[in-house]
């Protein structure tokens, strides 16, 4: 009876271990590390060689060489000033939910060139003022649905160069102050209505979203409905044609869709451009000369201004030319 009493304690002390507290093979990983720090931002930096939670006083951390596998959860905890860290090049293969943990002050935070390969929900939690989060370079291939949601301070994510097909529905709703989304060197095939509809930004200027060498073949027009204007970088894509882009982005923004698949511009683009303030660019498609001659009749011989926006193109096929209209 008592034995089996205990056993039934032991089964449920064990199973209550493994879920509460997610494994940490790693919790000494910063106890090493050689780091470039500065005590103020204002002040000079110096060469930090020794245990992390010693700097707990420091407003910059950038560490630069350490063997740190598993953020594990709490692994960078208590420092109330620390503004900027970088874990550039330390071999992080794992982020765990609430990795941080009292860093009411942290700004920027730099992953970048590390093993990653998920970011789960909860990995940046505890991050109330994070402005710019780099996790550049990484093989992220999967993205949690609530990752990056509700970040008030939010300005700039780089997820440049990794390994992303695709991005979750609403992945940003509850950053409202998102200016920059750079997903340059990614494995995205669509833009999809779904990823931004409750961006909803509270500033005015544009937001710029980077997607360029990529293998995009299809924008749904409606996914930049909100009302601020975009710098939208397609350079680099499988996209054929303009259409539906075009007429789906607001009065000042910018399109650049440099190296895709156009053949030629439609009609109904080209009805509207005389009069839009977009300013577009289709260099180095394959774009038949005929095409551009017809362009060029459509637009007038550039001395007419009837808008404020500007066509720059070029095609494969060594016709070139820059309209403004
Ligand atoms: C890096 O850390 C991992 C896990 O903590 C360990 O298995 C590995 O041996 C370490 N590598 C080096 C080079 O110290
Ligand atoms: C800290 O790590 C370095 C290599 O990164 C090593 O040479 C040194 O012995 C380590 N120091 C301690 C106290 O473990
Ligand atoms: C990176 O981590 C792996 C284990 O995840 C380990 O085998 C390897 O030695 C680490 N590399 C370096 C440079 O520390
Ligand atoms: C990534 O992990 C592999 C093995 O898992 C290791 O050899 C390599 O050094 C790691 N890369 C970085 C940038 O730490
Ligand atoms: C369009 O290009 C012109 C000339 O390069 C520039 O003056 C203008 O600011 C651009 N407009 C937008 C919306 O970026």
């Amino acid at each position: 009876m008592l034995t089996s009493n205990l056993y039934v304690f032991l089964v449920f002390f064990v199973t209550y271990i493994q879920f509460s507290h997610p494994l940490c093979n790693n919790i000494e990983a910063l106890y090493n590390i050689t780091a470039r720090v500065h005590l103020t931002r204002s002040e000079k930096g110096f060469n930090y060689n020794g245990n992390l939670y010693n700097l707990d006083q420091h407003e910059v951390i950038d560490v630069t060489q350490g063997n740190v596998t598993d953020l594990c959860e709490g692994i960078v905890k208590k420092f109330p000033k620390l503004q900027v860290l970088s874990l550039i090049n330390v071999n992080i293969s794992k982020i765990q939910p609430n990795a941080f943990l009292d860093v009411p002050k942290l700004r920027v935070l730099s992953l970048s060139v590390n093993n990653l390969t998920e970011i789960e929900n909860g990995c940046f939690n505890n991050i109330p003022r994070l402005e710019i989060l780099y996790l550049s370079g990484n093989n992220i291939h999967t993205i949690g649905n609530t990752a990056f949601q509700n970040f008030h301070h939010l300005k700039k994510v780089h997820l440049d160069r990794n390994q992303l097909t695709r991005l979750e529905a609403n992945i940003f709703s509850g950053s409202p102050n998102l200016h920059l989304l750079d997903l340059r060197f990614n494995l995205l095939t669509i833009v999809d209505k779904n990823n931004f509809p409750h961006l909803q930004p509270t500033f005015k200027g544009p937001i710029t979203f980077l997607l360029e060498s990529n293998q995009i073949d299809d924008v749904d027009p409606s996914t930049f409905e909100f009302n601020n204007p975009v710098k939208l970088h397609l350079q680099k894509n499988k996209l054929s044609t303009i259409s539906n882009l075009f007429h789906g982005l607001r009065d000042y923004s910018t399109l650049n869709l440099d190296e895709n698949l156009l053949s030629c511009l439609p009609d109904d683009v080209l009805d509207n451009i005389k009069t839009t303030n977009k300013n577009i660019s289709i260099k180095q498609n394959p774009i038949t000369c005929d095409c551009l001659k017809n362009i060029e009749n459509s637009l007038g011989d550039g001395e007419e201004l009837f808008g404020v926006g500007v066509l720059e193109y070029s095609s494969m096929f060594q016709c070139f030319g820059q309209i403004s209209f």
